[in-house]
């Protein structure tokens, strides 16, 4: 599941005409400030063609830029990647110009790519935007034709330093951009496995599979106990499915002189028609993703098996198939959670929202003393943000702070949506004591939804990231490729790993 397709090492740069490695491709990663200069290269005929392109307007070092200069064996790669940086060199600018060249060097069928490490930046912190950047930048979605042709593999990328004396610390910084990028790579995979590939049962092989490599402990509980504990909501949103749910918790003690347990929870539903209360056709293929949420938990689960941060962890991700049939819950349904609380169903196709709850109730049996869930959980979360930025909402401002502070670290987006009490109230239902709709569906849907959970952890700080818009891409937009991105994955690690990361 982790094959490593891409070595990366580092090396010492002494002249543009050093290849010691044998490397196919130069990347120059390169400022506006950089392009301005008379010397760009300091190899002639290619500083000319660099003008040139720059002159009109074609290279500018913007970031995003990318041109691949066939060298003609003036200098003894076979092309000279250059990448815009823009106007400010950073650790986004960096991993978006890692991207958008690995991207490049797969196209030319380059194997090995010998990467000059900025020199006005600290070389740390380029090496490992760098790296997670070429990482992410050659992922690939699986496919499942007859006769796959062999793919092009970027094999090595070595990354140059000009001072020697920093080797040790660029292979740490290396180390835990791999970590990182793997994990996030891990979570595409997972999130692209079609529904007929992906059911509740084999999500739990899959996080029990992690578990046992990283020696974490793993419980995964059936449909019939899951009906034995009481979480009828999980049940009844797994009941028309012949693909019975699972409810699956993972724990990591990281410190165990603290008493806080962060408890993770993620959406774990393999596919969503939306059960009796249907979707419509058009694009309901997007919905093998809605398990992005426990996919970007296990994604994190790989860095923190790594990097060994000193936390508590209990993850817990209610996974079940939203399906329609004779035994389907239906609209009108009244079901008893695992706290004892009862939801009236609305909508069988707001079920997100019910696995979730069952989950965060189960993470605080198992002792979390914070909470946070990430889930697809709704489609007003695009109208809000489009497919630009993750939904947040929190009982806890002070809570969510460090969250906000590392997916900007990470180069994720995040915005919180208010929090008003009359946004509760929407959830008033005259049967039970909360229901799963409102009678606007549209009005603050993804407020509404995230309350929702909300109301299930009751006193403890809770935050909700809804990826309902980010998970998941039509097409490739920036840094993300089409299908799964793997969002949230980078953020998690951040925010777990900080001190690791640093
Ligand atoms: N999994 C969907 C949310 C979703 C939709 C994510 C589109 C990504 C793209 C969720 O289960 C859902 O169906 N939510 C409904 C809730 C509504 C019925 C209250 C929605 O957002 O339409
Ligand atoms: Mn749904
Ligand atoms: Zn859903």
């Amino acid at each position: 599941m982790f094959a490593k397709t891409t070595e990366i090492t580092t090396g010492i740069f002494k002249s543009y005409t050093n290849n010691e490695w044998g490397a196919d491709g130069l990347l120059v990663c390169l400022s506006e400030l950089d392009l301005s200069q008379e010397v760009i290269l300091g190899q002639p005929q290619l500083d000319q063609t660099l003008q040139r392109l720059r002159d009109k307007g074609i290279f500018t070092g913007a970031s995003g830029e990318l041109e691949a200069l066939p060298t003609h064996g003036l200098l003894p790669y076979a092309y000279v990647l250059v990448a815009g940086l823009g106007p400010v060199t950073n650790r986004d600018t960096l991993r978006a110009a890692a991207v958008f060249a690995a991207r490049e060097a797969l196209a030319l069928r380059l194997e090995r790519l010998a990467v000059k490490l900025p020199s006005a930046f600290d070389s740390r912190s380029a090496a490992s935007a760098l790296t997670e950047g070429l990482l992410l930048g050659t992922y690939r979605i699986a496919a499942y034709r007859k006769n796959e042709p062999a793919r092009a593999e970027l094999r090595q990328a070595v990354l140059l330093t000009e001072a020697a004396a920093d080797a040790a610390l660029l292979e740490s910084a290396i180390a835990t951009a791999e970590a990182v990028a793997e994990g996030t790579n891990y979570a595409r995979d997972l999130t692209n496995l079609p529904g007929n590939k992906l059911v509740p049962a084999s999500l739990a092989e899959e996080a029990v599979r992690l578990a046992q490599h990283y020696g974490f402990a793993c419980e995964v509980l059936d449909e019939h106990e899951i009906a034995a504990r009481g979480m009828g909501g999980l049940t009844a949103v797994g009941a028309g499915s012949a693909n019975p749910p699972r409810m699956i918790t993972l724990q990591y003690k990281g410190d165990p002189d603290s008493a806080d347990v962060l408890g993770l929870v993620g959406k774990g539903v393999t596919f969503d028609t939306g059960g009796i209360s249907m979707k419509k056709p058009d694009g309901m293929e997007e919905m093998i993703s809605d398990m992005g949420g426990a996919a970007t938990l296990l994604g994190a689960l790989h860095v923190v098996g790594q990097l060994k941060p000193k936390v508590n962890l209990v993850m817990v991700i209610p996974s079940a198939e939203n399906m329609t049939s004779g035994a389907a819950y239906r609209p009108g349904d009244v079901v008893t959670m695992l706290s004892g609380h009862s939801v009236e169903v609305l909508n069988t196709d707001a079920e997100g929202r019910i696995i979730l709850a069952e989950g965060i109730t189960y993470a605080r049996q198992l002792g979390a003393t914070h909470l946070i869930d990430v889930a697809t959980l709704t489609g007003a979360v695009l109208i809000s943000f489009a497919d630009v930025a993750t939904g947040a909402v929190t009982n806890d401002d002070e809570f969510l702070k460090p969250l906000l502070q590392a997916a900007a670290d990470a180069g994720e987006k995040v915005w919180q949506f208010p929090n008003y009490p009359e946004y509760r109230a929407m959830l008033k239902s005259d049967v039970a004591d909360i229901k799963n709709a409102t009678s606007s569906d549209r009005w603050a849907g993804a407020i509404t939804a995230g309350l929702f959970i909300g109301y299930f952890a009751e006193e403890l700080p809770w935050i909700h990231l809804d990826t309902g818009g980010t998970a998941w891409l039509w097409s490739d937009k920036g840094i993300e490729p089409k299908g799964a991105t793997g969002v949230m994955v980078r953020t998690l690690a951040a925010y777990l790993c900080g001190e690791a990361l640093k």
